[in-house]
C-alpha cells in the first residue's frame, strides 16, 4: 500500500468501475443509438493495461472493482484478466456488471476466479419486448444466464431495471416476483440522460413512482442497509431479496461518492455525470507505473461535486454514452 485517494472534497475513493471494452452484444435503446461506431482495437487498452491500472489502484487503497463495459464478457480472452484481478492482493471485492448474455458459459470460471457478486441488466420478462428494447437481444439466453450464475453458487445476484414509461412499467410487480421467486435482489434505476437519445424525458420514472405501485402488492419495509453504492433498499416480509432504487433525480447520492470510472480507452472519469476526464493510457503505454499513478492522484483534484441529470433529460450536457462508462 502506498497511498489513499481523498478527493477536495474529502471523499475517500475506493471504488473503481473498469470498463473493459466499449462493444456489446445488445443496443439497448437506453444507452446506445442505433447506429454505433465502436473504437479501433489500438485505442482500447490491452488486458495487460488494464491489470496494471487496478493494481496501481488498488495500492492507492482502492478495495472494490467493479468490471463492466459494454458487455464486459464480450471481450476477448476476458478470463486471463478476471483471473489475475481475483488473485490481486488488496482487492478484497471484485465484481461485474453484465447483460447475461453469455453467462450460460462464464458464470462457473467467474466464480472459480473469485467474482463475488454479479449485476445482471434486465428490463422486461417478456420475449418480444426485450427484443425491442436490447434491438437484437435474446431473452432466452439471459434468463438461462441467470440460471448458471445461480448453479455456479453466486449468492444475492443482482438484477438491474432501467425504468421506462409505456416501455416497461406495467411489468415492475412481476419483475419484483421474479426477483423474489429465484432469491434475487432487484435494482430500478431511474434513466440518466448519457448520449444524445431522443425522448428521454418522455419515458422518464421515478423511484417514487414505481415504489408507490409496487407498495400496493407488496409490504415494503425500509431497510437501513447501505451497500456503500447509490441505491436505497426495501424489503418483502418473508423474503430474502432486496428491492433497491437508483434515483440520481431525486436522492442525490453525490455527498458520500467513493467511485470513479475507466473507460475502455483509459480515460478517468471521475464523475459519471460531467464530461471532466484525465487520461491514463499515455502514462501506461510509457511503460511507467508511477506515470500512472501520478495521473490517478491528480485527478482527484478534478473530481466535481456531482451530477445535475435532472435539468437535462432531453438535452444531455454529457454526450458519451452508457455505453462507454459502463455506468
Ligand atoms: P454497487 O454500487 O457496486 O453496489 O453496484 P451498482 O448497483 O451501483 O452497479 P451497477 O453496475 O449494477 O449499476 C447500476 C446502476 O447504477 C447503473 O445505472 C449505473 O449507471 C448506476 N450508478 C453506479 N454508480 C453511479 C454513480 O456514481 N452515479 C450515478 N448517478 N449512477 C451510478
Ligand atoms: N440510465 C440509467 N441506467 C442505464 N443503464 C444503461 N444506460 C442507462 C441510462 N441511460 C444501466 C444498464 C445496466 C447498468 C450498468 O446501467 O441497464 O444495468
Ligand atoms: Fe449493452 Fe448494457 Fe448498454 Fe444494453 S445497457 S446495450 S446490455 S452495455
Amino acid at each position: 500500500r502506498d497511498g489513499t485517494l481523498l478527493d477536495k472534497y474529502g471523499r475517500r475513493i475506493t471504488y473503481v468501475r473498469l470498463s473493459i471494452t466499449d462493444r456489446c452484444d445488445f443496443r439497448c435503446t437506453y444507452c446506445m443509438a442505433e447506429e454505433m461506431t465502436f473504437l479501433p482495437r489500438h485505442e482500447v487498452m490491452s488486458l495487460e493495461e488494464c491489470l496494471r491500472v487496478a493494481s496501481v489502484f488498488v495500492g492507492l487503497g482502492v478495495t472494490k472493482l467493479r468490471i463492466t463495459g459494454g458487455e464486459p464478457l464480450v471481450r476477448k480472452d476476458v478470463m486471463w484478466l478476471i483471473e489475475r484481478l481475483g488473485a490481486l492482493p488488496g482487492l478484497e471485492n471484485l465484481v461485474l456488471t453484465t447483460n447475461g448474455s453469455q453467462l450460460d458459459r462464464f458464470a462457473q470460471p467467474l466464480r472459480a476466479a473469485g467474482v463475488k457478486r454479479i449485476n445482471i441488466s434486465l428490463d422486461t420478462l417478456r420475449p418480444d419486448r426485450f427484443k425491442k428494447i436490447t434491438r437484437i437481444g435474446d431473452l432466452n439466453k439471459v434468463l438461462h444466464g441467470i440460471e448458471a450464475a445461480r448453479v455456479a453458487g453466486f449468492q444475492r445476484t443482482k438484477l438491474n431495471t432501467v425504468m421506462m414509461r409505456d416501455g416497461n412499467d406495467d411489468e415492475f410487480v412481476d419483475l419484483v416476483r421474479f426477483a423474489v421467486a429465484n432469491e434475487l435482489d432487484i435494482s430500478f434505476i431511474e434513466e440518466m440522460p448519457l448520449g444524445d437519445i431522443h425522448g428521454r424525458n418522455t419515458t422518464f420514472i421515478s423511484s417514487e413512482e414505481t415504489r408507490t405501485v409496487l407498495s400496493e402488492h407488496f409490504e415494503l419495509i425500509p431497510s437501513t442497509e447501505n451497500s456503500g453504492g447509490p441505491a436505497r433498499y426495501w424489503r418483502i416480509p418473508g423474503s430474502e431479496s432486496r428491492i433497491g432504487f437508483i434515483s440520481p433525480h431525486s436522492h442525490n447520492f453525490c455527498d458520500t461518492c467513493n467511485r470513479v470510472r475507466i473507460t475502455a480507452k483509459g480515460e478517468l472519469y471521475p464523475c459519471l455525470g460531467q464530461n471532466d476526464a484525465s487520461q491514463l493510457l499515455p502514462a501506461l503505454r510509457s511503460g511507467d507505473d508511477d506515470a500512472v499513478r501520478q495521473v490517478i492522484v491528480d485527478s482527484m483534484g478534478i473530481k466535481p461535486y456531482g451530477h445535475d441529470f435532472t435539468h437535462q433529460m432531453n438535452s444531455p450536457q454529457v454526450v458519451r454514452f452508457m455505453s462507454m462508462t459502463g455506468g
